[in-house]
């Protein structure tokens, strides 16, 4: 299916592991279940027949343009759907304004989507000319461009190592000091040229293009993602009922390793049971039909009773 993104034709997101996302969250007919990330509803699309006549899902996005998109594909199953723009860092407050204090199910697929990554105009692909944005939520004042014209040199440092584990930071972050006092650095392609510049020769062709950790980086300290992650993650044993299940889908080792540790701690502390011991990884099939669920790890734990 395509979508219309202001100027752009994007495809909606495919869902990654769908059907182990339906085997972990187990619905019921009577289940109350939060997709925190709807995205363009691609899980939700698979959970709402599940909760038929008398469940309910809660689908949460901070993007309100992918909530638009979620809302008509959801159109037929309006009855139980109720559509939240909001972070899922105040996921608490949410569930208060629906007269929910715990839940059956949560979903985190974390990340962007499909959606967000194909409209060049929002700033995230380094592959599609756009303005150097990032913002997952537009009504939110700071975009990739303000970062990398305001922060000092060990700052952007710092975000580059942290949340891109990039090894040529160094490098980068002195190219772009040194840009962005003679040019404004506005575009996406601007940057991942500069880039290209800065890394070492034999970094240049390489599988992975030299500016995917740059981007990766400068989107999580856009939309804050490591902060809404960690509060999240402390408050979620108190929102679920007992045997209520929690899955998170992440796409690299920060967040997979936020998420391990907050598991980790809830099952010490007698609030979680696994329900994978290791993290689920996507078929290869999967991988092949849809090469954006390769990094993909998926982890499930069912609230103690
Ligand atoms: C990987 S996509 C989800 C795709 C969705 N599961 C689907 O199948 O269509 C992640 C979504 O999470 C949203 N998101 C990221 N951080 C968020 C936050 N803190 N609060 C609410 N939504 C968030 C993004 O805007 C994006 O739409």
């Amino acid at each position: 299916m395509f979508l219309v993104c202001s100027f752009m034709i994007a495809a909606v997101h495919q869902p990654v592991m769908a059907k182990e996302v339906l085997h972990f969250l187990n619905p019921a007919a009577t289940s109350v279940i939060v997709d925190a990330t709807v995205g363009t509803a691609g899980h939700s699309l698979q959970l709402v027949p599940q909760l038929i006549p008398n469940g309910k899902l809660i689908a949460i996005d901070r993007d309100c343009q992918a909530l638009e998109v979620a809302q008509q594909r959801l159109g037929e199953f309006q009855s139980v759907v109720t559509m939240v723009h909001g972070d899922f860092r105040q996921l608490s407050e949410i569930l208060k304004q629906q007269g929910l204090s715990q839940v059956d199910g949560i979903l985190f697929d974390l990340g962007m989507s499909s959606f967000q990554l194909d409209c060049a105009e929002r700033g995230f692909s380094f592959l599609k000319e756009g303005p150097l944005d990032m913002r997952m939520d537009s009504k939110q004042s700071t975009t990739a461009a303000a970062l990398i014209h305001k922060l000092s040199a060990a700052e952007l440092h710092l975000i580059l190592r942290t949340f891109g584990e990039e090894r040529f930071a160094r490098r980068i972050v002195s190219r772009i000091i040194q840009e962005r006092g003679q040019n404004p650095i506005e575009t996406t392609t601007q940057l991942a040229q500069l880039i290209s510049r800065a890394v070492p020769k034999s970094a240049r062709y390489q599988r992975l293009h030299p500016a995917t950790r740059t981007f990766q980086a400068l989107r999580m300290a856009v939309n804050d993602e490591g902060a809404a992650l960690q509060a999240v993650l402390e408050c979620i044993p108190s929102l679920l009922r007992p045997k209520g299940r929690l899955v998170v889908i992440s796409f690299h080792s920060i967040e997979d390793r936020m998420v391990k540790r907050a598991l980790v701690h809830g099952i010490h502390a007698g609030w979680w049971t696994p329900l994978t011991k290791k993290p689920v990884r996507p078929s290869a099939e999967e991988v092949t039909s849809n090469p954006r669920a390769r990094s993909a790890k998926l982890r499930a734990a069912q609230r103690c009773a």
